[in-house]
């Protein structure tokens, strides 16, 4: 059995007063949840949401990490400084990051290398767009996204790492993929991470959905037996909702 993870994505959202608010209502809201929860807020919050989670169970992520461990590279934060302030997760290749930011799968996999050498859990997304789909090629790109993600990266390092769903077509745009068009490309993603790693790995492997997943879809989402949580974008900025997605997968 995997154990389920509910994973907010707080994108460039909450300032440090905001991420205050958020996290002290949601806390006694998820405070009986039996998946794993997880906020993966802005650089600016990390320190303070590390603070104010401390003791909830809620753990702390980032959305990005440095390749490099330290050095000429402005703008960019270090696996050192997400470390201190208090953050166990990092979201690599987000499609927004690969959209508007240049990101590439071989920046992916220089990221993954960094977060799994300094004892993060990754959160690696991958996911298809629209024409992609529409073209019959959600599976190349999916399969290319995960070989790329991986690309020398060890057994049991791929057993730490959590894959994210997530079809760009899906994001931010109320479009949910249904129940069984997730579960079918979450279940073709497993696949290829079985002839990458092998049973135990492909098996042990938690593999989210992400995209418009909300208080109304979560439960028919979280029945598919492909899919073991969420990455959650808009509705992770309101407590009730979260909590309700989280509360939902606890069952
Ligand atoms: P939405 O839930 O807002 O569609 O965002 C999904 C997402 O991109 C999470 O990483």
């Amino acid at each position: 059995m995997r154990k389920p993870i509910i994973a907010g994505n707080w994108k460039m959202n909450k300032t440090a007063a905001e991420c205050r608010a958020l996290l002290t209502e949601l806390a006694p809201k998820v405070k009986n949840a039996t998946c794993d929860v997880v906020v993966c807020v802005p650089f600016t919050d990390i320190a303070l949401a590390a603070e104010l989670c401390k003791g909830t169970g809620i753990a702390v992520g980032a959305q990005n990490i440095a390749w490099a461990e330290s050095g000429a590279f402005t703008g960019e934060i270090s696996a050192a400084m997400l470390k201190e302030a208090g953050a166990q997760y990092v979201i690599i290749g987000h499609s927004e990051r690969r959209q508007y930011f240049g990101e590439t799968d071989a920046t992916v996999n220089s990221r993954l290398v960094r977060a799994l050498e300094h004892g993060f859990t990754p959160i690696v997304c991958v996911g298809e767009t629209l024409d992609e789909r529409e073209g019959g090629k959600t599976e190349n790109v999916c399969k290319t996204q995960v070989e790329g993600a991986f690309k020398g990266v060890s057994a049991d390092d791929a057993a730490k790492t959590v894959i994210a769903y997530e079809p760009v077509w899906a994001i931010g745009t109320g479009k949910t993929a249904t129940d069984d068009q997730a579960d079918e490309t979450i279940g073709y993603i497993r696949s290829v991470v079985r002839s990458l790693y092998g049973d135990a790995v492909a098996d042990g492997m938690r593999i989210q959905y992400g995209g418009s997943m909300n208080a109304k879809n979560v439960e028919g989402l979280m029945a598919k037996p492909q899919i073991d949580g969420g990455l959650i974008g808009g509705a992770s900025l309101k407590a009730e909702d979260f909590a309700y997605i989280v509360n939902s997968a606890s069952k």
